[in-house]
């Protein structure tokens, strides 16, 4: 191919010229990516230190066994070890650098762990409002579930979590990364449970203990943070996760029997052969149910069209 040198000429200059408008399109786009996040971590930094204030609150604590025994199972069938490890130790749930360090706290009256002047009263504002001792809002902690619980069972929780053995377990701070924060900011992940708790609801005295469909739904609350709260499913929790099924009757489930749902929630293996990962669903917690509240959950979500 021949080109005339004042046609090479041309060219050579257009292509510097789109090259130049490139680059500036992109500085624009670069600079406005920038702006945008700074403004959304901004607005998220002012949201996680904003300082709140809940009147005290204070309720009886049991100490009697049946109290404690049921406080155990509250722990184990919540999920808290999932986060606050085995032992309520504490735990970094998560650090890597585009999620950031997710620290779920030592419980215990440890070292590192909840200061000796934590009272039933800072216990009852971490669980039902969503803050710590001194008002700011606790990060990844599902308080607005927690404050479904009825106070009956709010006492017992507190009973058994008071009283479990110390370990000292000095954990970082939480450090959020970018795709955290934007994915917070978002709506897409349950950053700031005090911003989705109705602070004025007062707790009902004791749930529905009747096995049936009324306790099913007092215990789905624990899986709706995941399900949603249609328990309808949707996209995945964070990037690389798999997508939430829907767990109503026009999900799978409207095809197992109850027998078959209580084997997948307590074998992690579901009728159509699929091995689920307690990593993403828990698995290992909802088989610490017992048959009676799996069977309670089996009727509440059989009952969702
Ligand atoms: C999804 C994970 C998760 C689950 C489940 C969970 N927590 Fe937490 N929890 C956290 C995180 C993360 C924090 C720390 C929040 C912070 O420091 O901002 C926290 C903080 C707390 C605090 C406040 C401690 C403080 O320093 O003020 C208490 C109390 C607590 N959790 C109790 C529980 C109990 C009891 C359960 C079970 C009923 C539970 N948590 C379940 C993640 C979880
Ligand atoms: C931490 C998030 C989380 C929580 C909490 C959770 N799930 Fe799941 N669940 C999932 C995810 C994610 C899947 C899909 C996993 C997969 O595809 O491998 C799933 C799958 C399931 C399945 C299989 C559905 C199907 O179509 O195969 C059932 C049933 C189920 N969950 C029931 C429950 C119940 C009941 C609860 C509450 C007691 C609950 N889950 C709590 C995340 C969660």
């Amino acid at each position: 191919m021949w080109h005339s040198p004042l046609l090479f000429k041309t060219s050579k200059a257009m292509i510097r010229k789109i090259l130049k408008w490139t680059g500036i399109v992109l500085a624009v786009v670069l600079l406005a990516a920038i702006c945008t996040y700074t403004y959304i971590s901004v607005s998220m930094k002012s949201r996680m230190n904003k300082a709140y204030v809940f009147e005290k609150e204070s309720i009886e604590i049991p100490s009697d066994s049946a109290a404690l025994a049921r406080g155990k199972h509250l722990v184990a069938i919540i999920g808290c070890q999932d986060c606050h490890g085995s032992n309520l130790e504490g735990k970094v749930m998560n650090d890597d650098g585009a999620i950031g360090r997710l620290v779920a706290g030592n419980l215990t009256k440890g070292a590192g762990g909840l200061p000796a002047s934590y009272e039933v009263s800072d216990w009852l504002v971490a669980l039902r409002h969503g803050v710590h001792q001194d008002g700011k809002p606790l990060l990844f902690m599902p308080s607005h579930e927690t404050a479904l619980l009825s106070q009956q069972d709010m006492a017992a929780l507190i009973a058994y979590c008071r009283q479990i053995p110390k370990i000292d377990n000095t954990l970082p701070e939480n450090d959020l990364g970018p795709v955290a924060v934007i994915m917070s900011y978002l709506g897409k992940m349950p950053l700031l449970s005090v911003e989705k708790i109705d602070h004025d609801k007062p707790m009902i005295a004791r749930a529905d203990s009747a096995e049936g469909a009324a306790q099913g739904k007092y215990l789905a609350v624990s899986c709706s943070g995941c399900h949603r709260e249609n328990f309808k499913g949707g996209e995945p929790l964070a990037p690389g996760f798999p997508p939430v099924p829907d767990i109503t009757r026009a999900g799978h489930l409207g095809q197992w029997t109850k027998a078959q749902f209580i084997a997948t929630l307590t074998s992690g293996k579901t009728p159509e052969g699929h091995v689920l990962k307690n990593e993403d669903m828990p698995w290992k917690m909802t088989a610490q149910y017992t048959r009676g509240e799996l069977s309670s959950l089996y009727d509440y979500l059989q009952s969702i069209q």
